[in-house]
């Protein structure tokens, strides 16, 4: 089996990578708990620096393959803000209602409410091999909060194709299109040719 160490402690994470990597022969996950690692400053300018930085610092703490992944939202009108900030784009402590006032105020009188979620996957071995896999959920941002479900910008996000906000979608509905399914499904294709290949 290889060993393949999720560099992350977020719990829905886990349990989402988890299940998208389930069909993986051969692969062993295994998560902090198993191989505790210390916290990694998220302070990269893109999706892609933070996962890498995660990537390459845990697998250099620990010396295993380590498959880590950095998401956000991007919104056209402001320029691709909140970007790396989405967690804390109003400010620390995080807080979603106020991320989700704060966005709805910058975008008032805006004509352009386009947005897409991204998420990054970066996956770091060992040997100095260095992979990455991206996936985007495109939509547009409503004019005021709808739906009970999800985390973060989801009650204001209109998927492409759809006529109701993530927050109005099951986790099951939400995870077959999301940004995050994207990068990781994509990232398990990835995974496998590099299983057969022997080189993970
Ligand atoms: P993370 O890197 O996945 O922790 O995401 C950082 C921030 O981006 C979160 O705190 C949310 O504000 C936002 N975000 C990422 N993915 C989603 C999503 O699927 N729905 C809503 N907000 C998200």
């Amino acid at each position: 089996m290889t060993q393949l160490l999720l560099g992350t402690k977020n719990q829905g994470k886990i349990e989402e990578a988890t299940e998208l990597l389930a069909g993986i022969k051969g692969l062993e996950l295994l998560t902090f708990s198993e191989h505790p690692f210390s916290d990694v400053d998220e302070t990269g300018e893109t999706f892609l620096d933070n996962a890498l930085l995660k990537a390459r610092s845990i697998c250099g703490e620990i010396g295993l393959p380590v498959l880590a992944e950095d998401a956000g939202l991007e919104v056209a009108h402001l320029g691709g803000a909140p970007g790396v900030l989405s967690a804390r784009f109003s400010g620390e402590p995080v807080d979603y209602a106020r991320n989700n006032a704060l966005l709805l105020e910058r975008l008032q009188g805006a004509v352009d409410r386009t947005a897409r979620f991204v998420a990054v996957a970066a996956l770091q071995l060992p040997d100095g091999q260095t992979f990455v896999c991206t996936g985007l959920l495109r939509g547009a941002i409503v004019k005021s909060p709808i739906g009970a479900g999800g985390f973060g910008y989801d009650p204001l996000f209109v998927p492409d194709g759809s006529e109701r906000t993530l927050a109005e979608m099951s986790l099951a509905e939400k995870n077959r299109i999301s940004h995050r399914k994207y990068a990781w499904t994509r990232m398990g294709s990835l995974l496998q040719d590099l299983i057969e290949a022997g080189e993970l």
